[in-house]
């Protein structure tokens, strides 16, 4: 049998048992950005699929959610698709067919397999964090997390800098400057991979709510997570999520969230900009503090107010801008 492990997570991947390891150490940026735009298309056509499949009443499928779709990869179907990908016959750019009512399942399954199996021949999530920790390094642009740095060190933050705690959400690396700027007291780091011993293996979604204030953190970094995460409704409810792993905000802690995300999801979405994610972080509960806008990312230092609006104001998908050249990134919020 070729497809012999899943662990869960988007990107996971079905190893097979002749698989070799894939690490794509010396990329060149451009290669490493491709890589990491073509893990997000796919992610994205697997996600549209998974979605369909699960409003399929197929008997077979009935048991398929987004983390656990066991039932399918055992699939005879599956598995042929999954062996008989190939992947020099893909471009980076090659566009998938809409998932729509037209599909069958068999035509779903298939397009399932050969998506995993092409992220599987690109070298599955670990060559997507490769590609990604090459962006961090000083010579590309750097850790994000310099900039969190620079702006705790301000007066804004300066008298707020006692016993706190971080929570990395979506870490590569226990050696960035969060880990190293020696603000922090304790830090959990957690990722759907973990690539050290230090980074708990965790999907943030799933990570217990805190019992009591001692669990939460007074400070959440989600750098370059939202935008992986695969559609505009858990984005939205990663945001709310965060808020319950904050502390009470205090005049001598910290309860605030450093985001950042690609440019591109606030400039150039048909859905979405920074006015949106305004209202939304608003409704929330988060104050903008620091926002910085660089070349092809932008980040915000948000300090969270203690409560949620009342009432959650409901977020949907809407056309905001139009233009064929757009993007179709959105945040969404549902009301609880
Ligand atoms: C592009 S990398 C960004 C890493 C780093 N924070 C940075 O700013 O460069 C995104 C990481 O987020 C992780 N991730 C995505 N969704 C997650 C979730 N629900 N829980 C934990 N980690 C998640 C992925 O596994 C991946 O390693």
């Amino acid at each position: 049998m070729a497809v012999r492990k899943n662990k869960g997570g988007l990107l996971k991947r079905p190893k097979t048992i002749t698989e070799k390891k894939f690490s794509p150490n010396s990329l060149k940026p451009q290669q490493a950005r491709a890589l990491i735009r073509r893990y997000h298309v796919l992610q994205k056509n697997k996600h549209a699929i998974i979605r369909k499949l699960q409003a399929t009443k197929s008997r077979v499928l009935s048991e398929v959610n987004i983390e656990n779709y066991k039932a399918i990869i055992k699939d005879k179907v599956f598995q042929e698709s999954f062996d008989k990908f190939d992947l020099s016959s893909v471009k980076n750019n090659s566009t998938f067919v809409k998932v729509d009512d037209s599909l069958s399942t068999t035509q779903l399954v298939q397009l399932l397999a050969e998506i995993d199996s092409e992220i599987a021949a690109r070298g599955g999530i670990e060559a997507y964090q490769s590609a990604s920790t090459q962006g961090q390094t000083a010579k590309r642009g750097g850790d994000s997390s310099k900039r969190l740095v620079e702006w705790l060190k301000t007066e804004e933050y300066k008298s707020r800098l006692n016993q706190n705690s971080a929570l990395e959400i979506g870490c590569l690396s226990p050696n960035n400057l969060i880990s190293t700027c020696g603000i922090f007291d304790s830090i959990v780091r957690i990722d759907l991979n973990s690539q050290s011993p230090l980074i708990l293996e965790q999907n943030f979604m799933e990570r217990p709510l805190p019992r009591n204030n001692s669990e939460k953190f007074n400070l959440i970094s989600c750098s370059l997570v939202i935008n992986f995460v695969p559609s505009p409704k858990e984005r939205g409810d990663m945001l709310l999520r965060i808020t319950k792993f904050l502390r009470e905000p205090t005049k001598d802690t910290l309860s605030s969230l450093f985001l950042v995300l690609p440019l591109p999801c606030i400039s150039n979405s048909r859905y979405f900009d920074n006015e949106i994610l305004q209202k939304i972080m608003a409704s929330l509960g988060f104050k903008q503090v620091f926002y910085y806008e660089a070349k092809k990312v932008a980040y915000w230092l948000f300090d969270w107010q203690g409560k949620r609006h009342q009432k959650l104001q409901v977020f949907t998908k809407k056309e905001a801008y139009s233009g064929s050249k757009r993007n179709n990134f959105c945040i969404t919020l549902e009301a609880k």
